[in-house]
């Protein structure tokens, strides 16, 4: 007889090693992270040069992730990893606004900006008028909520990813009114590639996936009594709204801009072109007001 231990039984071993772990939940990961990784493994019969290159990948996924580039949500996201946690925290659908990810764009602190207030700080493309209420779960207004937006201009970037953009152009906070309404001037956004000259861009060109997210508007919406929403707001015209590379669209958070002549007499002050308009009504459900949990960047 082999005195030889297969594979089976190497599982078994690392798993019972984990039985004694103390705290219950961290037990249930780790055993459960050992059955699904030691299967992953057998399953595809890994060999010892792709799980050196596996080790490689994660090593220059360290090396590049800094204050300024966080690579390993980015893992998360291209593989589908954030939107299923997301779903998983919310299973049930409360008829609140939906969630989505928060992204790497984000950062706090925006300046808070006057009712209809521009948020662009210099040329960003097509104007496009924001309006709409923040309403709770029975449609009453929520008076004094906030929104925190944060949106690319039609040079695809981001302030934080541009050199050439103040630090709060195309960023900024609002709050609703005593009948919870809300306005802001925006840019129609346009679509865009997530940052892909690092190992998770070479995981996309190796296996045929495009970077692109469709065009969007990210919003995080709070109030106190009321749970915070991290969503975005997709253009439902744009590209890529089937192929998102990080699995982020929601149906529920489409929605049309409406174009508009450069001649219509409801274009907001100082617009002299054609123009859009979005109109919103942003559901919030009744809890604890949580802030956001900004894990990093990645420019
Ligand atoms: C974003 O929408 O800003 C984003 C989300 C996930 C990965 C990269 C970008
Ligand atoms: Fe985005």
């Amino acid at each position: 007889m082999s005195d030889r231990l297969p594979p089976e039984a190497i599982t078994a071993q690392v798993l019972a090693r984990f039985g004694s772990t103390p705290d219950p939940r961290l037990r249930e990961i780790m055993s459960a992270l050992v059955a699904h990784l030691h299967a992953f493994v057998t399953e595809v019969g890994l060999t010892e040069e792709e799980w050196a290159t596996g080790i490689a990948t994660l090593t220059t996924t360290g090396e590049i992730t800094d204050e300024k580039r966080q690579e390993f949500i980015l893992w998360s996201d291209t593989l589908g990893v954030s939107m299923l946690v997301d779903a998983i925290a919310h299973r049930a659908p409360s008829g609140a606004t939906e969630s989505t990810v928060l992204g790497p764009f984000y950062v706090p602190d925006s300046p808070l900006r006057e009712y209809g207030a521009d948020l662009a700080e210099q040329e960003a493309g097509t104007p496009a008028w924001v309006h709409g209420r923040v309403l709770d779960l029975e449609g009453a207004p929520i008076a004094g909520a906030e929104l925190d937006v944060w949106q690319n201009g039609d040079n695809r970037l981001y302030a934080v990813q541009d050199a050439d953009a103040p630090d709060d152009h195309l960023r900024g906070r609002f709050e609703t009114d005593a009948e919870g309404r809300f306005a802001f001037r925006a840019v129609r956004p346009v679509p865009y590639p997530i940052p892909d000259d690092g190992p998770v861009g070479r995981m996309l060109n190796a296996t045929g996936r495009h970077p692109w997210r469709p065009a969007h508007i990210h919003i995080v919406v709070r109030a106190p009594g009321f749970k915070s929403v991290t969503t975005h707001i997709f253009d439902a015209e744009s590209e890529y709204l089937d192929d998102d590379t990080v699995f982020a669209v929601k149906p529920s958070l489409l929605r049309r801009f409406e174009e508009r002549a450069a001649d219509d007499p409801k274009r907001p002050e100082g617009v002299e072109e054609e123009w859009v308009s979005l109109e919103l009504d942003l559901v919030l459900a009744p809890g604890d007001a949580g802030e956001v949990t900004d894990l990093g960047r990645t420019h």
